[in-house]
């Protein structure tokens, strides 16, 4: 059969797509920006006629109705990553959080952990081909579509075609419907920086050359960097995600991918969150390539790329250099991510860095980042042996290759001035010495 009767002989309504879904099997989601948000809303509207269905998502983009309270019966949220629209449920008991690292959770759909029954993706329409591309959300979303007994499509016109390795095709035979829905892409608005920020992204920016790759977690922080790169020539990009701020580095002629040592010339990712500028910036774009998550983030992957340079950002980091950047105390607020995968890759990489970027303090400044010791029920997502500079408003401490004694030193100087009497009192009390 051709494809384009492939393709017709799949197409059908919403309404009957989600009835592939049976109780008690688990549904994968289509990542972030990327979510299929019209099955998803139709699913939800079905509740009543499922009981059981465990929905596998990582940062949920969309309203998340299966999360909501109410939905107990009918769906369990099992979070890869916790975001605002899932917080509350996995706060509650509503939901879970199950921790992996980015990389490797493609395999938790291969090797019997989480085998996905239904996996509910979003595409373009097919090329001449038939290929569908995954577009914006390559990630786990493409290996969960290869892995699932049964894909649920949402074709969108609106949704970029990206190169890479981004595309499923109409004829794969676990393509059991086809859903065609235009609707905008769900779109991600620059964060506000501040004098904060800006001084942060000034700190990590001088830890730049010309010529460095870059990996950029998300948020403020990361874009604030990317303000104070306008002077660099030739930064190239291999990230798990990117959003607008790098286009405007490439208008300025700052990001060349010239001097890359894999993918010469071209951007890496495996998720895009931003606005309209940055999906119609990779739309055809032979330049950016898309791949999975368990190729861009693998660690040794990263680390054949020289000179990388990663910037995360966390939670609270103790004075011995350990950084939690998922919880607040024992509450879950988001998830591991990709932040280890490219701290190792950075460190085997030749002449790689890495960088955890932060505010000195939280909660409107009553308290501080930089503690004696982690919050009772924090978990330690960077530890202290992978730590390499950590970096806030008041300067760049590096971390790696220090004593405990010294890199405490270091913490301290770089945390708020309102905060560093009772840090130093910890230092003197923890090493028998005076701080001078
Ligand atoms: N004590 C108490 N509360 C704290 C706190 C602390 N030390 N640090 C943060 N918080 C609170 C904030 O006040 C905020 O609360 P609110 O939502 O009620 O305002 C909330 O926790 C989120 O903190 P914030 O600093 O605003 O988060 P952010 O958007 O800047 O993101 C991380 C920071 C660390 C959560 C984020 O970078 C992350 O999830 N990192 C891990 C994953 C990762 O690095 N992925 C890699 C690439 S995408």
């Amino acid at each position: 059969m051709s494809w384009e009767k492939e393709y017709q002989s799949k197409l059908m309504d919403a309404e009957k797509a989600v009835d592939f879904i049976k109780s008690g099997e688990r549904v994968v989601i289509g990542h972030a920006c990327g979510e299929p948000s019209y099955l998803v809303e139709t699913m939800v509207s079905k509740a009543e006629q499922y009981e059981n269905v465990e929905i596998v998502h990582m940062v949920a983009m969309g309203k998340a109705g299966y999360a909501q309270p109410g939905m107990e019966k009918h769906f369990r949220h099992n979070a890869l990553f916790v975001g605002g629209t899932t917080r509350k449920a996995v706060e509650e008991g509503r939901g879970d959080y199950t921790p992996c690292f980015f990389y490797r959770i493609p395999s938790l759909f291969t090797n019997g952990s989480l085998p996905v029954d239904v996996a509910m993706i979003q595409a373009t329409a097919p090329d001449e081909n038939g290929n569908m591309s995954l577009g914006i959300s390559v990630d786990y979303t493409l290996p969960a579509a290869k892995a699932a007994k049964k894909v649920l499509v949402q074709v969108n016109k609106e949704m970029p075609r990206t190169a890479g390795d981004s595309c499923i095709n109409v004829a794969d035979a676990n393509i059991v419907a086809i859903v065609e829905h235009d609707a905008p892409i769900i779109e991600l608005a620059p964060p506000k920086i501040g004098e904060v920020e800006k001084a942060i992204g000034a700190n990590c920016a001088s830890l730049i050359n010309d010529g460095d790759t870059l990996q950029l977690g998300i948020g403020a922080i990361p874009d604030a960097v990317l303000l104070f790169l306008k002077e660099k020539k030739d930064l190239g990009i291999h990230s798990e995600m990117f959003s607008d701020g790098v286009v405007e580095l490439v208008e300025q002629g700052v990001i060349t991918n010239k001097k890359k040592t894999t993918h010469v010339g071209k951007f890496v990712a495996n998720f895009l969150m931003g606005t309209k500028r940055l999906y119609d910036f990779v739309n055809n774009n032979p330049d950016v390539e898309m791949y999975s998550v368990d190729y861009v983030n693998n660690p040794l992957v990263v680390m054949k790329e020289d000179n990388i340079v990663s910037i995360n950002s966390c939670v609270q980091i103790d004075l011995m250099g350990q950084a939690a950047s998922e919880t607040v105390g024992y509450k879950q607020i988001s998830g591991v991510g990709g932040q280890v995968d490219f701290i190792r890759g950075a460190a085997m990489s030749k002449n790689g860095r890495s960088i955890l970027a932060f505010p000195s303090t939280a909660a409107k400044g009553t308290v501080s980042k930089i503690v004696p010791l982690l919050d009772e029920g924090a978990a330690v997502t960077t530890s202290r042996n992978d730590i390499d500079y950590a970096v806030t408003e008041y300067g760049i401490a590096k971390l790696s290759g220090k004593s405990l004694k010294d890199r405490a030193r270091a913490l301290i100087e770089i945390a708020h001035p309102d905060f560093r009497e009772s840090l130093k009192q910890v230092y003197e009390q923890r090493f028998h010495c005076k701080y001078e």
